[in-house]
């Protein structure tokens, strides 16, 4: 190395280990505030606390939120390698977003059944409408459905009566991989929700839980499975199905000097309470050797032993598929809909897409208790079941509305989910052979 390229090291080093300084300070002070903010929150009574920042500090109850979140992650926070710059969690944690802030009423009112759902507008009601009215728990007459419920799950569930509910498609915040708005959620957290959700499903209601393990101390963290065992061992449900959702492009993608392969599946674990009342096969997987009979003269043998040949029709082009579903993830493949970027995490359209036709009927009632950016009732709505979208960030229960907008259409979902599941590109296979095909197999349940 010549003189002035160990300058210039040099210059990097110190200015690096300046900014690890810098940064090391500021989160020792921003964990600090969240400890305090704590304390406060502690002193005062039920609901008080918003008020409370709002009258007396320079920032949101969001950024406080954030400020909290640090705190309570502290020791992981500590021991992340700061001299690496691995502070994407306390990025994430402080980061203020800027865009998409709705700026729609929340209504305080909850709607009456709605039959049409073309027609359904989708309404958002706040948990504390629900505890304004002092509406007894488990006492929703009739269920609000196609309604957006703006809250905490562990509240809002809490007022749904048991046995109500078809379907449910939802995926949980995965360990600490990413930050929704500053709400944690953790194994407590998780253990409510998962009761309620075992109580509030019908008697042959299904539940797909969608779930991935974040890495902890160079570990797999293993809460999927933890989760898998809480639904099967103390909620007394069905392991159904354990099932694989395939990723053409990884959360994750590995490097040269990556430790792991790439990140590429989740886990759709499918439980039961009970036999599942709905199972619709998707036909769509295409054979190889569609329209031959296999090799050899097909024979069975007769009772005195004399081999007889019989009709062995021939491979059909579609069967029914497996159960590892792949998807085509990233901007414009995860959704049509450009708006379901506004959230960091949104399901694959046709995964929700999938999992409702496969496990309920038209006209029965699909519940997300963690929806995100509401895919899972923006697939209901085209597939004519009703929703339950119930979402604690108030900025992702307006993308939720926003999103039931986009006029989606059941034949082109249908197919897609077909030609990625098979691996086909587009151009490959007539857009009017595979649909048709496609159709004459599965059942219609909507209109175009
Ligand atoms: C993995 S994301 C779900 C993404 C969703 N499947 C979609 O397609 O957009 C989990 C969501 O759960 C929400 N959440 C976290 N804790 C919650 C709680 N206690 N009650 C309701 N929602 C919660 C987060 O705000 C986040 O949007």
């Amino acid at each position: 190395m010549n003189a002035i390229e160990k300058r210039r090291v040099s210059e990097i080093i110190s200015l690096h280990n300046e900014i690890i300084g810098h940064f090391r300070k500021g989160i020792q002070k921003a964990i600090r505030i969240g400890e305090l903010l704590v304390k406060q929150k502690a002193s005062l009574r039920y609901g008080e606390f918003m008020k409370w920042i709002e009258d007396n500090l320079p920032f949101t109850d969001r950024t406080a939120r954030r400020y909290i979140m640090l705190y309570e992650n502290r020791e992981r926070v500590r021991s992340d390698n700061l001299s690496d710059l691995k502070l994407s969690h306390c990025y994430r944690l402080l980061a203020e977003p800027s865009e998409y802030i709705g700026n729609i009423g929340i209504s305080e009112d909850n709607g009456a059944f709605i039959d049409d759902l073309d027609e359904a507008p989708s309404q958002i009601v706040h948990a504390r409408a629900l505890r304004q009215r002092k509406m007894k728990k488990k006492s929703i007459s009739g269920l609000d459905v196609n309604t957006i419920y703006c809250g905490d799950a562990r509240d809002i569930l809490q007022y749904m009566p048991d046995d109500s509910i078809d379907l449910i498609v939802s995926s949980p915040p995965y360990d600490f991989t990413r930050s929704y708005e500053g709400h944690t959620f953790d194994f407590e957290i998780f253990k409510e929700i998962a009761l309620q959700l075992s109580r509030v499903m019908k008697k042959g209601g299904v539940l797909a839980w969608v779930v991935a393990d974040g890495i902890i101390e160079n570990s797999e963290s293993l809460s999927s499975m933890k989760q898998a065992l809480h639904f099967r061992e103390e909620c007394g449900l069905n392991l159904h199905d354990t099932m694989i959702y395939l990723k053409n492009s990884p959360s994750f993608p590995a490097h040269r000097q990556s430790n792991r392969f790439s990140q590429s599946f989740e886990y759709i674990f499918v439980f039961s309470k009970g036999k599942p009342r709905t199972f619709n096969l998707l036909c769509d997987r295409r054979n190889k050797w569609a329209n031959t009979t296999s090799f050899g003269t097909p024979s069975m043998r007769d009772v005195d032993g004399s081999l007889t040949g019989y009709y062995k029709p021939p491979t059909p082009v579609y069967s029914p598929r497996g159960n590892i579903w792949k998807y085509n993830t990233g901007r414009g493949y995860t959704s049509k809909d450009e708006m379901a970027f506004h959230h960091p995490a949104p399901f694959p359209d046709l995964l929700a897409y999938d999992c409702i036709r496969a496990f309920s009927n038209c006209g029965d009632i699909v519940l997300d208790p963690l929806a995100g950016s509401g895919t899972v009732g923006a697939m209901a709505k085209v597939l004519k079941r009703y929703f339950i979208s119930i979402e604690i960030s108030e900025r992702y229960c307006h993308l939720i509305r926003e999103r039931l907008k986009f006029p989606h259409n059941a034949d082109e979902l249908t197919m897609r989910s077909a030609l990625e599941y098979n691996s086909v590109v587009w151009e490959d296979v007539p857009y009017t052979e595979i649909i048709g095909d496609i159709q004459a197999n599965g059942k219609r349940c909507y209109s175009k």
